[in-house]
Formats: structure tokens, sequence, C-alpha cells
């Protein structure tokens, strides 16, 4: 970026930053000594239960809080048997694997992120780097595989046997207008779990992004996953740093980004307040930046229960009708993770029942989260 153009940006930085401001009614908005918890917390989705845990153990050593939550969804970047997430992570239409990612800090207010990488195992640790080693914020596709590679990071197929086959049913299940067919005999267990786990009777659901599957759970509609991990720290100091990294939505169109790398979207983190992160259905995020409007709602004096569920009532006020169900409902998943400077925190959920994940000094533990909508 040249001078100009940085100073431009700056001047447009500093107009947003007052107007945001300007409609703040709480005293405390840029006031550093609002109280911290004093405490070490890491909170993440439910599947980040590890990744709590390693963060929180980082911390205590003296790891920045980046490093530490990136550390922490790294092991769920490298589990094969999470297939929404880095190594095993389902794939685009096309069978190929392509993974989104980012990280804000804190104390420097700064983020990196990266989207549509293809290849490369651990998108969170390029995303730091992104973050510590250039003067952007998002670098994508061939761009971003360029900028891992030139840093030493190995490439690899990321398509595991388990998420193969799962792409090649989906694919030969998806119409019977097309060439590809599906072996009758074909009797793979953990492929059929998969669909099963996922499926829910047609009559329950107008969402166009669901799709017909095997005859074998005919008639039933496949859910499609956009299952992620989300993770965010706090020091004893009061400073924070937060990830989220993802596959994103099975069987995308190429190039498809969610809300996982776009700041504000799934996640946010502001180092006087507090942070917020996702998982779900990243296009509504998108529409709504939810992970920013969560943050400022808690500096104009939400806690983090209160500003999760008010933004889940936005988007779910707000949504097309297309992605509602017969009741009206969202018929999608979206929940969001909220730490707060004063230590509290909470895991809001657009449909429960749902858990989410938190190490503290009281241990490592999955906890309820508030729900807006009750699945019977
Ligand atoms: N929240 C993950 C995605 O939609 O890509």
């Amino acid at each position: 970026m040249s001078d100009v153009s940085r100073r431009a940006f700056m001047h447009v930085a500093g107009v947003a930053a007052a107007v945001v401001g300007a409609t703040s009614t709480n005293a405390a908005v840029g006031n550093p000594s609002r109280p911290t918890a004093g405490k070490i917390k890491v909170v993440s989705s439910a599947n980040g239960l590890e990744a709590t845990r390693k963060a929180y153990e980082m911390i205590l050593a003296g790891s920045d809080p980046a490093d530490a939550v990136v550390a922490g969804v790294g092991i769920v970047e490298d589990d094969p048997n999470d297939t929404s997430v880095g190594y095993g992570g389902l794939p685009n239409e096309r069978g190929i694997v392509e993974l989104d990612a980012a990280v804000m800090h804190g104390p420097t207010h700064r983020a990196g992120a990266v989207a549509s990488l293809q290849n490369i195992r651990h998108p969170a640790l390029v995303a730091l780097k992104v973050m510590r080693r250039t003067d952007h914020v998002l670098l994508v596709g061939a761009g971003a595989l360029d900028f891992a590679k030139a840093h030493g990071f190995p490439e690899e197929n990321l398509l595991t046997e388990l998420s193969r086959k799962i792409w090649l049913r989906w694919k030969e299940t998806l119409s019977d207008k097309d060439d590809w067919m599906p072996d009758p005999a074909d009797n793979d267990i953990p492929v059929a779990d998969f669909f099963r786990s996922r499926s829910v009777p047609l009559v329950q659901s107008a969402a166009t992004r669901d799709v017909k599957v095997a005859s074998d759970i005919s008639p039933m509609k496949f859910r499609r996953p956009t299952g992620t991990i989300h993770c965010a720290g706090m020091t004893r100091l009061g400073d924070f740093a937060c990830t989220t990294t993802t596959s994103g939505l099975a069987f995308k169109i190429p190039g498809r980004v969610g809300d996982s790398p776009i700041i504000g979207a799934g996640l946010y983190c502001d180092n006087e307040i507090g942070s917020c992160g996702s998982t779900g259905l990243g296009e509504v995020n998108l529409q709504n930046l939810c992970s920013f409007a969560a943050v400022e709602l808690m500096r104009n004096g939400a806690s983090p229960e209160e500003a999760g569920m008010e933004v889940l009532r936005r988007v779910a006020k707000k949504i097309e009708p297309r992605l509602r169900d017969k009741d009206g409902h969202p018929d999608f998943g979206l929940i969001f993770y909220l730490l707060a400077k004063d230590g509290r925190h909470a895991g809001v959920t657009m449909w429960g029942p749902e858990k989410f994940s938190v190490t503290d000094e009281n241990g490592t533990r999955h906890e309820d989260c508030t729900a807006l909508f009750t699945r019977p």
C-alpha cells in the first residue's frame, strides 16, 4: 500500500470508528480501565475441547494468545476424522479441499486471513503469517498458496479416503439426470453413518441448500455441513486473540468463501471489550457481520449471552423465505462463541441443543449453548 493510499485508508477507518463511537451509549467505550478478569480463559466450538486445553496451557506458559489459539485449532486441522476443518475436510463440488482461516490479535488489533487455500493442512498458521509477515489482511487462492509455500509450508493432498468417499456418494446421488451412478452394492458404514446423521425428513425442510441422497435413506434430505472450529483466548492481563478455520460448506462451488476468514463475520476481537466468533452457515453471517456486531453490543453494555442472542434474533428476522422452515424459523445452524474482558463467556445457537468448549481455572469442559430455538 502506498503512503497516500495508506493515509486514505486510515482516514476512512477513523471516520468509521467515529461513527461507531457516536452511536455508543456506554461510558466505557475506549476506556482501557474496563475491568479484566485477571484469569486466563479459552472458549471454542464443541469440536475444540482439546484446542481450549492446549491454548490455555500455552497462555499459562507465557505464549502470545494468537500463537496459543492457532496451536489449539491446529489439533483439529490435523484430525482426519473432523470433516469440517483442515486435513480430511469435505471438498468442493469438484472434489478439491479448499480451506478458509483467519486470526485476529487484540493487543495490536491486527488480523490475517486466507481463503480458498488448497493443499496446506494448517490454514490458521498461514493466516498468522499473513498477519505478522505482510502488510495485508487477506490472501486468496493461488496467491495464498504461493505465500504459504514461500514460508515453507509443505503441499499435500488433504482429501482423505473418508472425505473422498463421502464426496463421491454425494456426487453420484445428486441427480438422476447425469451420468454418475452409485454402486448399489456399496455398504461403506462410515459413509452411510455420515449421511444418516445429517438427514432430515423431506417434509421438515424447505431450504434449497439441502440435496437428495442415496436411495438407502430415501425419502430424506441431507443437510450439508458447515462445520468449522473457532477458538478465542484471553490472558491474565486481558489480552485477546481469536481464530476461525474451516473447509467451509461441503461441496461448495469452487471459490466460494464463507464467513470464517472475514474479519467482523467469522471472528472479531477488540482488546478493550472482548471477542466473538462463529460456526454455521457463513452466508447469513456475512450479510450481518455478526461477530463485529456482537462485540459492539458488548461495548454498549450487553453481556456475552445478551449480545450473541441479539445478533441471532437479527439474523432470524432478516433472512429470506427460502432459508426458513415450514414454521418460518431459520432452517440452518449458526453458533457464536463470546468472551468478555471481565471474564464472562457464552455460547449461543440458532438451534439447540448444542455445546461449546471452555478451559479456565475450573478445568476443561463442554457447556450448553443458549438456544434461540430448540428442536424437540
Ligand atoms: N461457517 C463456515 C462456512 O460457512 O464456511
